[in-house]
């Protein structure tokens, strides 16, 4: 791939002016519903002081922006998001405020979303959110959060949807609607490039024009112009040397004047950083604070640095959401608890179609005929996922945990008896603040060795009793944060070891991941005879699961990433992009904390090579992410993107197109039959790639371009179409500083998975 990047870097050292012009014919805004009151606000901002205007501009609370009451202009309430409200605190703090009934839905975690492939799931996943911010009295949602999964440890990866740019696009724009047709704003979080957690706030990513446009954009393009979003957080890092909060390119060319995103900016917690270029370059509130955008401001229009028709403006562009979203009087809200039995039903289907099966040899779905007794072994079949790590986390109404739901599934069908196996360990945010001495280290390690042991034998013990073990382990809510990455993609807590000696005494082992990202699945995945992951699934995940493992159901989901073979062959790595340095402290963390500055940390010596700068994160690998990295490559995988296996077989033929040849305005409609010729009703997630046969520009080998999620039933034949307009097979042409054709032979791979393709067309565009 052409190495644009380093000159970019050499651009932004002293300032990136580049004229970015243009976009696709799919990617424009159809003019959206927030236009409509352009006279009224206007007529508003013509009764507002100065001082009134910029109030508008900052945070008035944490989580609470300032209307005008004199004029009947209500407050903006923000709440997180992406999976669940968050519970009432302190209006100027974290502490919360112990209510009852702010008790909500915890909702599976993005990539579990994102493992359903279905998009309407996302809409009635949006739709639940909005409903229980609605009954909390929220304006807006700080969700979806949609950054592309770059590297497989990122700390958000289990909130973020997936490695691909189609498959978040789709979801996030199903998402988005869901939200705001139920009378809620969504803020599509973190624009952009926020893709590691190490440093977020300090790093600055230096990535090439198309590998932007074509990879990391595209997500928060389609929730803009196709969802017509009302609401965007700029993220805490730079890109191409300038803030995300204060970046010209990012926020005034790409998203309001390519996309016609009509709506407002919020700077993410603490990520505002400058006063004249904050406001000129496309922020419109600062949060949770008023150091940049509050007397500042004020000071700069005062001395002429700052116009005040640019502070109109950006006051108009908050105007149009609020006028957009009806107000809630604070008597009106929080009158009942916020989750709901519909909203809990929604989380339960999620739930239920995002469970992938990896492994199966016939051992799931468990025969409960001879009223077996079952081993269930592992922390996580009772650890409670809606909280945990830092940021946001879910005060839920309640969380069935995987071994209460095998309970409640089972009932009397089987004799469960359980054994915690290991004892869950905290490696990521929290161990940051945790000081000890040497010696108080050393001991701790030795109580953590005896305990481990001890788990250990008592599990064996268990396991040896049973017909069958089911072993959940997997990650959590510490080792996968907010603020850090994981160091590794091993299981935690001596997992492989253990799962090692229970197949000493037992090897009918079914083993499910309760991860919400990639783990090196080496030692167990030979171990066991049935393998899943189950992710962070919510309120209803544990009767989700049993649903799986009892066969009420058949599992449906598909992974969203690639499940590489180690951590290294994955391309930030392999190309030695990720990690960088060593990590600072957390920008979120050290407002969370408050932390007290004692000292000053040591300078570092700012290396020559940038690689080994902690606060430079290079994007070589351009758009080769995830499964574009091994494909194009030819290296082996674990798992492929988009796999997942079902209790049914399906069989694919008769790949048809509908014309030979098309232009460059034309839509490729495909057509095959699936048929399931296995035993029970199943869902099968076709899923169209193309691979460019004699291109003009360099292309990853594949690249997803269209899926639909399908149900069959036993010995049912579907006639299954797919739509691929020419256009949103374009390339950002750098040159152009534009989309641009790529019109050659393309080759339509249709199949199961990136790793699957079962039938073939080829066709051309000319
Ligand atoms: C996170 C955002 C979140 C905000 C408010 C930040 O640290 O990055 O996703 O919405 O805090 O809680």
């Amino acid at each position: 791939m052409k190495k644009s990047i380093f000159l970019i870097f050499i651009m932004t050292a002293t300032a990136l002016v580049a004229v970015i012009s243009g976009c696709n014919s799919l990617s424009r805004a159809p003019r959206p519903a927030l236009l409509q009151n352009e006279k009224q606000i206007q007529e508003i901002i013509g009764k507002m002081t100065l001082e009134e205007k910029v109030e508008m501009l900052h945070a008035k609370y944490m989580f609470v922006s300032a209307g005008v009451e004199r004029l009947g202009i209500a407050d903006m309430i923000y709440v997180d998001g992406p999976f669940g409200i968050r519970e009432e605190m302190q209006p100027n703090g974290w502490a919360p405020l112990g209510w009852e009934n702010d008790k909500a839905t915890f909702f599976p975690t993005g990539s579990a979303l994102a493992a359903t492939w279905s998009p309407g799931l996302a809409y009635d996943y949006g739709t639940a959110m909005a409903r229980e911010a609605r009954l909390r009295g929220k304006d807006m949602l700080l969700g979806p959060a949609i950054n592309i999964q770059r590297i497989p440890t990122g700390g958000r990866t289990y909130e973020y949807l997936s490695e691909d740019p189609f498959l978040s696009a789709r979801l996030s724009v199903g998402y988005t609607k869901g939200v705001q047709d139920n009378g809620v704003a969504a803020c599509l979080k973190h624009y952009a490039l926020n893709n590691q957690e190490n440093n977020r706030g300090t790093v600055n990513v230096i990535i090439g024009e198309r590998a932007m446009r074509e990879i990391y954009l595209p997500p928060f393009q389609a929730a803009v112009t196709e969802g017509g979003a009302y609401g965007v957080m700029a993220a805490y890092n730079k890109v191409n040397g300038w803030w995300c909060a204060e970046n010209d390119i990012l926020l005034n060319k790409i998203l309001r004047d390519d996309w016609g995103f009509a709506g407002m900016v919020i700077s993410d917690w603490n990520g505002t950083h400058s006063t004249v270029n904050a406001i000129k370059n496309g922020l419109n509130v600062e949060m949770p604070t008023k150091r940049f955008l509050g007397d500042a401001l004020i000071d700069s229009v005062k001395a002429g640095l700052v116009s005040e028709e640019l502070v109109n403006q950006r006051v108009r562009e908050i105007l149009r959401v609020r006028m957009a979203i009806d107000p809630i009087p604070p008597e009106k809200a929080n009158l009942e608890v916020t989750s709901q039995p519909p909203q809990q039903k929604i989380a339960y289907e999620v739930a239920s179609k995002s469970i992938v099966l990896l492994e199966n040899d016939g051992i799931l779905p468990l025969d409960l005929a001879a009223k077996p007794v079952i081993a269930v072994i592992g922390a996580n079949a009772e650890q409670k996922m809606s909280q945990g790590g830092l940021g946001a986390g879910v005060k839920t109404l309640y969380e069935v945990t995987p071994l209460e739901g095998l309970k409640n599934k089972i009932g009397d069908k089987a004799e469960i008896i359980y054994a915690k196996g290991y004892e869950s360990t905290a490696s990521g945010f929290g161990s940051m603040f945790r000081r000890r001495t040497a010696e108080e280290r050393e001991k701790e390690a030795r109580e953590k060795e005896e305990k481990a042991k001890i788990l250990m034998q008592e599990a064996v013990e268990v396991a040896s009793k049973a017909g069958v073990v089911l072993f959940i382990g997997g990650n959590n809510r510490t080792v996968e944060t907010e603020g850090s990455d994981r160091r590794d993609i091993m299981l935690p807590a001596g997992q492989d070891q253990l799962i090692s000696e229970i197949a000493r005494v037992n090897p009918n082992i079914v083993t499910v991941l309760v991860s919400g990202a990639p783990n090196d699945l080496t030692v167990v995945k030979p171990l066991s005879r049935a393998l899943l992951i189950s992710w962070f699934n919510g309120t209803e995940g544990g009767n989700a699961l049993a649903d799986v493992l009892t066969g009420n159901i058949s599992p449906g989901g598909r992974l969203p990433f690639t499940l590489p073979l180690k951590l290294e062959d994955s391309p930030a790595y392999a190309l030695g992009n990720y990690p960088q340095g060593t990590r600072g402290s957390d920008v979120f963390a050290n407002l969370v904390a408050q932390t007290e500055k004692t000292e000053k940390p040591e300078e570092k010596q700012i290396e020559k090579d940038l690689k080994n700068d902690p606060n430079t994160a290079i994007y070589s690998e351009e758009s080769l992410i995830g499964y574009r990295w091994f494909d194009t490559k030819k290296l082996p995988v674990m798992y492929p993107f988009g796999y997942g296996l079902t209790y049914s077989e399906f069989e694919y033929a008769n790949l048809k197109t509908d014309r030979e040849k098309y232009g460059q305005n034309d839509v490729i409609k495909l057509s095959l039959e699936l048929k399931n010729s296995g035993p029970v009703t199943a869902d099968e997630v076709v899923q169209a790639y193309v691979h460019r046969i004699n291109p003009s520009v360099e292309w990853p080998y594949k690249e997803l371009k269209a899926f639909s999620r399908e149900t069959l039933a036993p010995g049912e034949i579907r006639q299954v179409t797919l739509e691929i307009p020419v256009k949103s097979l374009q390339y950002w042409d750098e040159k152009l500083q534009s989309w641009n054709d790529d019109l050659c032979n393309i080759e339509l791979q249709v199949g199961a998975s990136a790793g699957n393709v079962l039938v073939k067309k080829e066709v051309t565009l000319k």
